[in-house]
């Protein structure tokens, strides 16, 4: 199997995030929230960003590092132009075993129809498309953009007519704001093709007001959905996996893949670092070890300053060989830490 460093738990470095864009057209309050992300607010200058080329050598690197998989976010990453042209990019390579990498994106889906075509024909394998609410009046609120939830609806069907299978729905819960909504987004994907995640509102970011009161556990949700359906778990797909998959039942309770899956993930009340493979690449070119991080690793000085590929494998291998993050475990432990803490924000470092 893939080689490359181990942290200092013995975790190796297998999925790279690319933020391509701080930017986005939603203002979800978890997320960017309008008080802080309004008129004024400084997003990077162009200049500031990764190219498309210094991206794609940096991932170049990452994948003889062992990473096998790369995402693509933002911010919003359709905003960035001619996205395209970097997934033909980024599809072209190969693991040091001759695999092609395993390469998707995660969008809002507000412009997703328009690009679902270029960016199959570009050679994207999967897609991720975020929606917290199917009532299209507390959909509007809670990315507080007045945008339509037909759109993004219209986005993920787009999608699959142009050949894109097993897309994923990620929906952030609250509790007061959109999880009454649980098991009727359960039954709109129920069959589908689409596999709907549910995500624990977490402290991401320093914006965002969290509070434990507004996060529904995933145990609870889990007990609402088996009210209404006939649920078996599944066993994980990939080590270090976010999610904690279930799957529907047929009527003589085996797995029926028909009606598909659904996933719980649960990083506030059931923290997954153990077995943390991800490494999160700024839309600036820095490398940050955890979602929670405070401070990142500058690697766009290395690739502009003139260092050769080896030199920046071996600065990569260096800095995840030091790597000790877990922090949604601490978290769990002592949650006063969610108060103290300086952390980036998820628009800039990529969900
Ligand atoms: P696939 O299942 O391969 O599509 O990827 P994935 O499970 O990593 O999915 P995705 O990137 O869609 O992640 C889903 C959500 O889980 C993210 O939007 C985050 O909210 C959360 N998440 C992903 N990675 C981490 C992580 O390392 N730590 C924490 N705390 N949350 C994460
Ligand atoms: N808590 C949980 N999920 C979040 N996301 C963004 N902010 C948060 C948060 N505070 C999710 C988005 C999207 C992905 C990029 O990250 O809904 O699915
Ligand atoms: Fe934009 Fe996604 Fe953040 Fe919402 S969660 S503001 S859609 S980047
Ligand atoms: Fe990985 Fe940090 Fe998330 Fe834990 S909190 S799973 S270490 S990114």
């Amino acid at each position: 199997g893939a080689q490359g460093p181990l942290d200092q738990r013995q975790r190796p470095l297998r999925d790279l995030r690319i933020s391509v864009t701080d930017r986005c057209n939603f203002r979800c309050s978890y997320c960017m929230p309008k008080d802080v992300f309004g008129k004024d607010y400084q997003y990077l200058p162009h200049s500031a960003l990764l190219s498309f080329e210094e991206i794609t050598r940096a991932a170049r690197i990452f994948v003889g590092q062992g990473v096998g998989k790369l995402r693509i976010t933002g911010g919003e990453p359709l905003l960035r132009k001619n996205l395209e042209s970097l997934i033909e990019q980024l599809a072209a390579l190969n693991t040091p075993e001759g695999e092609p990498v395993d390469l998707t994106l995660t969008t809002n889906g507000s412009i997703l129809a328009r690009k679902a075509r270029a960016l199959k024909d570009a050679g994207l394998k999967r897609l991720t498309v975020s929606l917290d609410s199917l009532d299209d009046a507390l959909f509007r609120r809670m990315n507080d953009m007045d945008f339509p939830v037909a759109t993004v609806l219209q986005g993920i069907e787009a999608a699959q007519a142009v050949g894109f299978a097993n897309i994923k729905v990620n929906m952030v819960v609250k509790r007061g704001v959109n999880d009454h909504e649980v098991t009727s987004m359960a039954r709109h994907f129920r069959g589908s093709g689409v596999t709907l995640r549910f995500i624990e509102f977490m402290d991401v970011g320093a914006t965002n007001g969290w509070r434990m009161e507004e996060v529904l556990p995933s145990d609870e949700l889990l007990e609402r959905l088996q009210g209404e359906f006939d649920l078996l778990p599944l066993h994980a797909t990939a080590p270090g996996e976010t999610a904690v998959r279930w799957g529907y039942a047929d009527a003589n309770g085996q797995h029926d893949a028909r009606l598909g899956e659904i996933g719980l993930i649960s990083s506030v009340t059931h923290a997954f670092c153990h077995a943390c493979n991800r490494a999160r690449l700024s839309t600036e070119g820095r490398l940050f070890l955890c979602l929670f991080a405070s401070e990142g690793w500058d690697l766009r000085s290395l690739l502009r300053g003139g260092a050769s590929d080896e030199d920046i494998a071996a600065a990569i291998a260096h800095i995840w060989g030091q790597r000790n993050d877990n922090y949604s475990e601490q978290r769990s432990q002592h949650p006063e830490i969610a108060q103290l803490r300086k952390r980036v924000e998820m628009s800039y470092i990529g969900g």
